[in-house]
């Protein structure tokens, strides 16, 4: 195997794997090392079916079914079809990128791992790809913080909930979301999230509180938290956490989703196709254990 860190704030290119077929359980470590250490990795030029990418995310833990599982493929509800595309006038994907800074999974009381897209079909115009997926380094973010700062939030825990960017995301014209049902509101009551985590890869500290679901700092009252949500939300924006993914078809991009924000670009257009499968691994094992 051989990994290209990208010498940016995040990211590494991965080549020697073919995830076609089985990864040997030193490599699944070597892998799951890479994902601590550069947050964003991609293994170009693959081809994989949907089997194939439920095999390899499984290695990590177990795969979410989205609460609001809308697009998934046919008798996968665990991969979800991410795509401006449509047949017969209808959408078979979701397709509302230009999300905001989020971290997936960060309004649920169990936690996320990593994402993983696979790349299917990419738009690209005048030779550009376009629909860029950008992250933040929450690793260089905590460490970059203030001492003051870093004081005020140790011990901390913010709410984080998941109507906040759903409804953020409805409000956007052409959106295919309804209003939440009283059912998928009780599967995911707003939870508490310490503000100030250890990642469970990494061993190091972490910033975990993001702009689309934290919505105040549990115990401060509203003035005093809108204030420092705010200071670190524009704290987290600095050029040097940030780094965009330029895909190419193939790419099977995997993101550690404890350690980074991110945040999708709807910069192209209904007639410019781009379809991703996707899935997201539940932080569900010992990964220091397995990263040793
Ligand atoms: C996501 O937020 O999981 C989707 C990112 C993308 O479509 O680029």
């Amino acid at each position: 195997m051989d990994i290209r860190p990208t010498g940016e704030a995040l990211g590494a290119r991965i080549f020697g794997v073919d995830l076609s077929k089985p990864v040997a359980d030193g490599d699944f470590r070597t892998i799951l090392r890479a994902l601590g250490e550069h947050g964003v990795i991609v293994f170009p030029r693959q081809t994989i079916e949907t089997e194939d990418l439920v095999r390899f995310g499984q290695m990590f833990g177990d795969l979410e079914i989205n609460v609001a599982n809308l697009f998934h493929e046919p008798d996968h509800p665990e991969v979800m079809i991410l795509s401006n595309m449509k047949k017969d006038g209808k959408p078979i994907g979701l397709g509302d990128a230009g999300q905001g800074w989020h971290t997936d999974m960060s309004y649920s009381k169990d936690i996320a791992l990593a994402n993983v897209l696979y790349a299917m079909k990419v738009p690209i115009r005048e030779g550009r790809p376009l629909g860029d997926t950008q992250f933040r380094n929450m690793h260089a973010a905590y460490e970059n913080l203030p001492d003051d700062i870093k004081k005020r939030v140790e011990g901390r825990s913010a709410t984080h909930d998941f109507i906040k960017f759903w409804d953020m995301m409805r409000a956007k014209p052409g959106s295919t979301r309804g209003p939440l049902t009283a059912e998928q509101r009780r599967q995911k009551p707003p939870v508490s999230q310490p503000i100030v985590q250890t990642h469970p890869i990494t061993g190091r500290k972490i910033l975990y509180c993001n702009p689309g679901y934290a919505m105040v700092i549990d115990g401060m009252d509203q003035a005093e938290s809108d204030e420092l949500l705010d200071y670190l939300f524009k704290h987290q924006e600095q050029p040097k956490f940030f780094y965009a993914h330029k895909w190419t078809e193939g790419d099977v991009l995997m993101w550690d989703n404890i350690g980074t924000v991110h945040n999708a670009i709807p910069d192209y257009g209904p007639d410019e196709p781009r379809y991703m499968r996707r899935i997201q691994v539940m932080a569900t094992k010992n990964y220091a254990k397995l990263a040793a």
